[in-house]
């Protein structure tokens, strides 16, 4: 069999980016994008799709009608797919067994009931959502407790590697991509085919085929990777506060070494984002569950020291303003939790904004992707019940900062660096702070032009009100 239609079940960040780009890579395979969601099929089918991304509009344009598709039909389309990428969300649970830290699979396994409902031939069922590790198991046992007679099921995982902000880039250069599939004569079969749509733009070299447990673990595994080297240069920019040293300066030492790698060094105000908390959480409770309680304790680190590096950035905000920000402006300069992308799930900008908010600040914020509701759901606390009245959202970053005494950013958004300092330091009440959760800014232009300037692993000059936050805090 050779694949002709491609059904995708999700049409959030994984699915709509990746089938995209499939879909322009394989001009004769028709793909299909379906969601539950009406709502947000009706965004993809329009001219402001429902995700930001750099390039997508236009891979959607060149495609889209011709041979992709975004629809509600979910039946029709498994029934008319010979492959069915399974992309729904996998939340962390929230109640009963693993609550706090194990996948919820509600929605992976309500997509394989609903295939094993539908389909009356063959197909090959693919894990692209980060599942726990033998999910691809749950999802076989479901289809085959379910099938219709003569309708087998080859199920592979094939975890999906981009990061938001540079997907279309990540999937049409993707430094690899991962199959993993059963070691049968079907299995192996199944793999071949889903490397052939691979090939029309990955060379075969860098599509690797495993057996399915390890392509689930590879995904978790390339996430606390990745997780880990931000939390352990964090860990390291506390000392340079405390100390003289420079955490740029330590993160390119040591990055040049080539076991080690320049990439995913830079120190910030705490790692974001869908994945990398979900992810070792998930792996956390795995090890846990496989009574490897130092494997667990090992791993739950790197989120603890992210959440120490959130907890240690807001404190050191409200102990530079004198301890306290009761009524005082504040403006948070970015929200989204990456730059390049307008999604906000896990962005540490939530914890710097709450914790400011339970202090009594008054915040504007600026991010120029993310809309005003999004960020009112995210900020939405019991206790503060006025929050309309405490959170202003403005277009611009000359609005949101004026006559506000300090400027958190939070995100690292490029027009960030190219602001107009001078202006903004002229409108604000003094004495102005800055607070550069990301270090992209020009720390002594800022500090000339008459700012009190507190970074990440780096402790600047000290003027007479200003105090070093970093060697100050004890959280
Ligand atoms: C190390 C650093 O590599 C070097 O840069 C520094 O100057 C001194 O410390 P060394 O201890 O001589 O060098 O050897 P290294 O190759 O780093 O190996 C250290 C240990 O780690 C060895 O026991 C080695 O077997 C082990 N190792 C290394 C692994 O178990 N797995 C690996 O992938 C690499
Ligand atoms: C991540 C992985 O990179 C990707 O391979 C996987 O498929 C999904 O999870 P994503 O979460 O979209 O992608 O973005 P990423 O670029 O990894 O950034 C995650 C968070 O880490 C962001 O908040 C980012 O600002 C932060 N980060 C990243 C740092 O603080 N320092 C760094 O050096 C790199
Ligand atoms: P991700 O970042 O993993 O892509 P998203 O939350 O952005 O996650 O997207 C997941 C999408 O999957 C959502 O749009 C959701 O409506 C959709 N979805 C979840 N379960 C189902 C289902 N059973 N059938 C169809 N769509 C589903």
């Amino acid at each position: 069999m050779t694949i002709k239609k491609i059904c995708c079940i999700g049409a959030g960040y994984v699915g709509g980016p990746t089938c995209s780009v499939i879909a322009l890579k394989c001009p004769e395979i028709i793909v299909t994008v379906v969601d539950k969601c009406k709502e947000r099929i009706a965004q993809w089918n329009s001219d402001r799709l429902p995700i930001y991304e750099p390039g997508l509009d236009d891979v959607v344009e060149k495609c889209r009608g011709k041979n992709l598709f975004f629809s509600t039909d979910i039946e029709r389309a498994i029934e008319e797919a010979d492959l069915i990428f399974i992309s729904v969300n996998t939340p962390t649970k929230t109640f009963g067994h693993g609550n706090g830290k194990a996948a919820d699979l509600k929605y992976v396994e309500s997509a394989a009931r609903m295939i094993a409902q539908i389909a009356t031939s063959n197909k090959i069922v693919v894990e692209k959502s980060t599942v726990p590790v033998r999910a691809a198991e749950s999802i076989m046992n479901i289809l085959n407790a379910n099938h219709k007679p003569g309708v087998e099921y080859q199920i592979l995982s094939n975890p999906e590697f981009l990061a938001e902000g540079t997907a279309i880039n990540d999937l049409i250069n993707a430094d690899r991509v991962l199959i993993g599939g059963a070691n049968t004569p079907g299995g192996q079969s199944a793999i071949e085919e889903l490397c052939q749509v691979y090939e029309h733009w990955i060379p075969r070299k860098n599509i690797l085929t495993t057996n399915t447990w390890s392509s689930e673990l590879s995904k978790l595994a390339a996430n606390a990777f990745l997780a880990q080297k931000i939390s352990s240069i964090n860990a390291l920019s506390a000392i340079c506060e405390a100390t003289g040293a420079d955490i740029s300066e330590v993160a390119v030492a040591v990055g040049m070494d080539k076991r080690i790698g320049k990439e995913f060094l830079q120190a910030s105000v705490g790692f974001g984002g869908s994945c990398f908390k979900k992810d070792i959480l998930n792996l956390v409770y795995i090890s846990e569950c496989l009574n490897l309680p130092a494997v667990a304790a090992y791993w739950q680190q790197v989120i603890d020291m992210n959440e120490y590096q959130k907890t240690r950035f807001s404190a050191g905000v409200i102990e530079s303003l004198f301890n306290t920000v009761t009524d005082k402006k504040i403006t948070i300069l970015g929200f989204a939790f990456k730059k390049n992308t307008g999604d906000t799930r896990e962005s540490p900008a939530i914890h710097v904004a709450k914790t400011l908010l339970d202090e009594g600040a008054i915040l504007h914020i600026y991010d120029p992707k993310v809309e005003e509701s999004q960020i009112i759901e995210d900020l939405s606390m019991d206790h503060v019940p006025d929050l309309k009245h405490k959170v202003k959202i403005y277009p611009d970053a000359y609005s949101a900062t004026k006559n506000t005494h300090a400027i958190v950013l939070c995100t690292e958004w490029d027009e960030f660096m190219q602001l107009d300092y001078e202006r903004i330091y002229s409108e604000m009440t003094k004495p102005a702070y800055i607070f550069d959760g990301r270090k992209i800014l020009q720390h002594d232009r800022l500090q000339k032009i008459g700012f009190i300037v507190q970074t990440i692993g780096k402790k600047l000059t000290r003027s007479a009100i200003s105090r070093s936050w970093g060697s100050q805090s004890q959280i």
